[in-house]
């Protein structure tokens, strides 16, 4: 499996015939309002302490963590951004085996495989409206240690009904099976986050990111909410430190800023509405629905692949994902970030130029 990322700077800027000036990056998917200015402004206040080694667990941010899930704090693990907690949890379970639900984010896979799990997928169908196949998915659980799902799904944006969530978290805990559930995204939908159970489900985790809702990708902050065997099966093999003093006082600014959490569940679903129209108002494209900040797009006009209209619109110095390296999506998927308005109009403009016949 390709280890493709969105948001990679660095090669988006060294395209070839890409415009000067500065380039609409919506092949991440990050809260397009920004950082909150409470946020920059406990960073440059927090900038003094980077002369001293932060708190080994980032014991404050893990008390703000619990408070604001209404998680006791034993359960709670900070790190490096969620992608550390991935690499974490493969390493201290080392599972021969492991279902991972696709289409899913490259790294699941690419924490496992080098340590010799046999990794096994299920694949959800756009006609299915991506939603995990349940029976497959369910018959397999007892035959693996680990399974992985990510809710809401990132590329597909399509989040898991709750009796499936249930179902499949009974039916690991009886087979002692660990379940690790992706919920990068679930801030940006209200409610069906499985956080609340991990005190009664000791094989749960429940992993979470800064990066996305709070828009912070650059400063690496990230949880899990384990229950109490992960939990213990992770203590030995986490690094001291992994939280910056920076990143420690921002994720403390991001929980506390209540009026961006608000603003932020106000307009990004307009906007994504608003996006969703224009997009179908072109033709050819095929929205999938999503609850998170981004859309997965079917490209549905015959000789036109995601990849090549991810390169024609990178010419026009925009950056889209191309989904051809997800599992599951085949070469006519691409993911694109929520722009604010202004930027929705740059995009739809740029994409009725390409998209003609
Ligand atoms: C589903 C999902 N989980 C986790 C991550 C990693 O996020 P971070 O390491 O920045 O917290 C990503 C990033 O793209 C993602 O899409």
């Amino acid at each position: 499996m390709r280890r493709d990322h969105g948001g990679n700077l660095r090669e988006l800027l060294g395209a070839r015939d890409r415009p000067a000036g500065p380039m609409l990056d919506l092949s991440a998917s990050i809260n397009p309002l920004g950082a909150s200015p409470q946020v920059i402004r406990a960073l440059l206040a927090a900038l003094p302490s980077i002369t001293r080694y932060p708190d080994p667990e980032a014991s404050a941010l893990v008390e703000a963590l619990s408070r604001y899930h209404d998680v006791p704090a034993r359960h709670v693990v900070a790190g490096h951004g969620s992608t550390e907690l991935i690499y974490l949890l493969a390493r201290a379970l080392a599972p021969r085996r492991a279902l991972v639900v696709h289409p899913a984010f490259s790294e699941y896979e690419a924490a496992l495989e080098p340590l010799g799990c046999a990794v096994e997928r299920v694949v959800g169908r756009g006609d299915a409206g991506w939603i995990p196949p349940r029976d497959a998915l369910l018959e397999r659980v007892a035959q693996v240690d680990l399974v992985v799902l990510a809710n809401p799904s990132n590329p597909t944006g399509a989040l898991a009904p709750a009796e499936l969530l249930e179902e499949l978290a009974a039916a690991c805990a009886e087979a002692r099976v660990s379940l690790v559930v992706d919920e990068a995204f679930i801030d940006f939908v209200e409610g069906r986050s499985l956080k609340s159970t991990v005190s009664r489900r000791p094989w749960l985790g429940v992993l979470r990111s800064l990066t996305k809702f709070f828009a912070l990708p650059g400063l690496r902050v990230g949880y899990a909410l384990l229950g109490e065997r992960l939990r213990e099966r992770v203590e030995g093999w986490r690094e001291p430190w992994s939280v910056s003093a920076l990143a420690e006082a921002a994720g403390i600014a991001a929980l506390a800023d209540r009026a961006y959490r608000a603003q932020t569940l106000r307009v990004v679903p307009a906007w994504r509405a608003a996006l969703c129209v224009g997009l179908e108002r072109l033709g050819g494209l095929r929205v999938y629905p999503s609850v998170t900040n981004y859309l997965l797009v079917g490209i549905e006009r015959p000789g036109l692949t995601a990849a090549a209209l991810a390169a024609a619109l990178l010419r026009d110095g925009i950056a889209i994902r191309s989904g051809a390296s997800f599992p599951g999506l085949g070469p006519n998927h691409v993911r694109i970030a929520v722009p604010r308005p202004e930027d929705q109009q740059v995009l739809l403009a740029a994409l009725a130029h390409r998209l003609e016949p």
